[in-house]
């Protein structure tokens, strides 16, 4: 039977437009999910938008429209981005869908039947754009949120809260039990921390004379009083938001498909989001009696200069800006090589460039091109049938072997740069290969039983780096492939070592460059 694999990321709000925050988990997500396929696995990739609350009603409000065509018009900003961007998602989840609705307020019934939701009175503190829930004393003097730095808002409603202080030491024992189940390890940590802190129960509704955007408490645990307000509760946007990950693995219908995809195996994120995933949501799920995720795994964050993105410091950087600029995959892969997962990165068109025109341009471009020029120029364009492999050859073999070996336990890890630059080195390795070898010598002296291994060996680390470069830059790969003269396509092929498969005889098709350099 082949093994599943399941990756989320966050469903992003539609507040606003996608910027390359966003866009760097999407494509991070989409990296694994490719590397994942090449291994044989059954994938489902799940991405969407998070429709809901508060938030989302007072920027419609701002705007003068209804919540649902604010929903409408970003959500189709944030498809339309990872179409551009060559996102391989399976599904795209909104939460006003109906198969949503469904699965959140069945998820609230399953919780409120098991005896974990009560009637209270939520008097604190609420910070509208994190959508959070904080106590006085979590706040100081200024009351601003401690987390993203704005003003929260006092609010007293009569709520449902959740019986998360239930939940305090089953939490602790799974996690204790599973060191993989936060990563990194210093997130764990924060997790740990927090949770041994003391939990207290969960406000998981809204008052709906408050916040109307929202999905009502089931009629079975709310019955409608008023004609004309047939609710008084809709429920929190984070409980709402959560279930997403449920809803498109077949919750609450189809159980085979749960039974088959759920457990997620991986929710990805940055920082600002670990709590609601590694503490709300798991003892959601303990409380449904449905089993945890295998993963959630917290990535680093993007600043510009030093500062945090946003539309208020007005420096978010919009993702087609920098694909009209410089390309899908220039940008695919700068994003993913230049910020050490999980550390943060700091953009800068500076270091992109750079990357460009050093990694892409030169090593990679190059490389193809001398490769095939030579291939045109002695051989006439046909792959040659190689000469006997020395010592001096089995050095590449030998490294690529040794990358494919590394792969997975890097991609369990995330470690994307360290991928990068591990593929890298073979690449470069191959233009040192070329300058000690030296080709042009070797078709001067009629050494053509040695040029014919050495373009060989060359054409064999083109054909390996498609196939390892393929998750980051899936155009990329297919257009070396292309010119390398191979029909089928690097998505179909697998991991698997497979030095020595290029056929002699086989036709190259030179193309264009694959990168140009940018001046300035
Ligand atoms: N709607 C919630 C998530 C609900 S998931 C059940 C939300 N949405 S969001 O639009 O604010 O997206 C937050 C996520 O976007 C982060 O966790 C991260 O994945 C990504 N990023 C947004 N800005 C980012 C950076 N500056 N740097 C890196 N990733 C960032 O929270």
């Amino acid at each position: 039977m082949t093994k599943k694999f399941y990756i989320t990321t966050p469903i992003y709000y539609v507040n606003d437009v996608p910027h390359i925050g966003h866009a760097y988990t999407t494509i991070a997500a989409d990296v694994l999910a490719r590397y994942r396929r090449l291994q044989g696995y059954e994938v489902f990739f799940l991405t969407g938008t998070d429709e809901h609350g508060q938030k989302i009603q007072a920027a419609a409000q701002a705007k003068g429209e209804q919540p649902i065509e604010l929903a409408q018009r970003m959500s189709r900003h944030f498809s339309q981005l990872w179409e551009r961007l060559g996102i391989s998602n399976d599904d795209f989840i909104r939460t006003t869908q109906t198969r949503h609705i469904e699965a959140v307020q069945t998820l609230f019934k399953t919780l409120y039947d098991k005896g974990d939701i009560y009637l209270g009175v939520y008097e604190d503190w609420y910070c509208v754009p994190d959508e959070t829930f904080w106590t006085e004393s979590q706040l100081g003097e200024d009351k601003k949120c401690p987390e993203c730095g704005r003003p929260t808002v006092r609010i007293k409603e009569e709520n449902y809260f959740f019986r998360l202080s239930r939940y305090q030491q089953p939490l602790l024992d799974y996690i204790e039990a599973n060191p993989d189940f936060i990563l990194p390890r210093s997130r764990r940590n924060e997790v740990l921390s927090f949770i041994r802190g003391g939990l207290r129960d969960l406000s998981i509704t809204r008052q709906y004379n408050v916040v109307q955007w929202g999905i009502p408490v089931p009629p079975e645990v709310e019955p409608a009083t008023d004609n004309r307000q047939p609710v008084t509760h809709t429920i929190y946007v984070w409980l709402d938001a959560l279930t997403n990950y449920l809803t498109a693995a077949g919750y609450p219908n189809d159980n085979e498909r749960l039974q088959k995809f759920w457990p997620a195996d991986v929710h990805l994120m940055s920082k600002d989001i670990l709590r609601f995933h590694a503490v709300y949501w798991p003892a959601f799920l303990l409380s449904a009696g449905l089993p945890l995720p295998k993963k959630v795994v917290v990535h680093g964050w993007w600043t510009v200069e030093g500062r945090k993105m946003s539309k208020s410091l007005g420096n978010a950087i919009d993702p087609h800006s920098l694909i009209d600029l410089y390309g899908v995959d220039a940008l695919r892969y700068f994003l993913l090589r230049e910020a050490p997962f999980g550390g943060d990165g700091d953009f800068s068109q500076r270091a992109l460039i750079d990357r460009i025109n050093r990694d892409l341009a030169n090593d990679l471009g190059n490389l193809l091109q001398r490769t095939l020029s030579m291939v045109n120029k002695y051989y006439q364009g046909v792959i040659p049938s190689p000469g006997a492999e020395l010592p001096t050859d089995t050095v590449l073999s030998g490294t690529a072997g040794r990358i494919l070996a590394e792969t997975d336990g890097l991609l369990n890890e995330l470690a994307f740069g360290k991928q990068l630059i591990n593929i890298w080195e073979l690449i470069n390795q191959a233009n040192r290969y070329i300058a000690e070898q030296e080709p042009w010598t070797l078709f001067k002296n009629a050494n053509l039983e040695r040029l014919s291994r050495v373009l060989y060996s060359i054409l064999e680390v083109l054909k390996i780096t498609v196939i390892l470069i393929y998750p980051f830059m899936p155009t990329t790969a297919e257009e070396i492939w292309r010119q390398l003269g191979i029909k089928d396509s690097p998505a179909d092929q697998t991991l698997e070592f497979v030095w020595g498969g290029l056929k002699p005889g086989a036709r190259i098709n030179q193309g264009r460059a694959l990168f140009k350099k940018i001046e300035g």
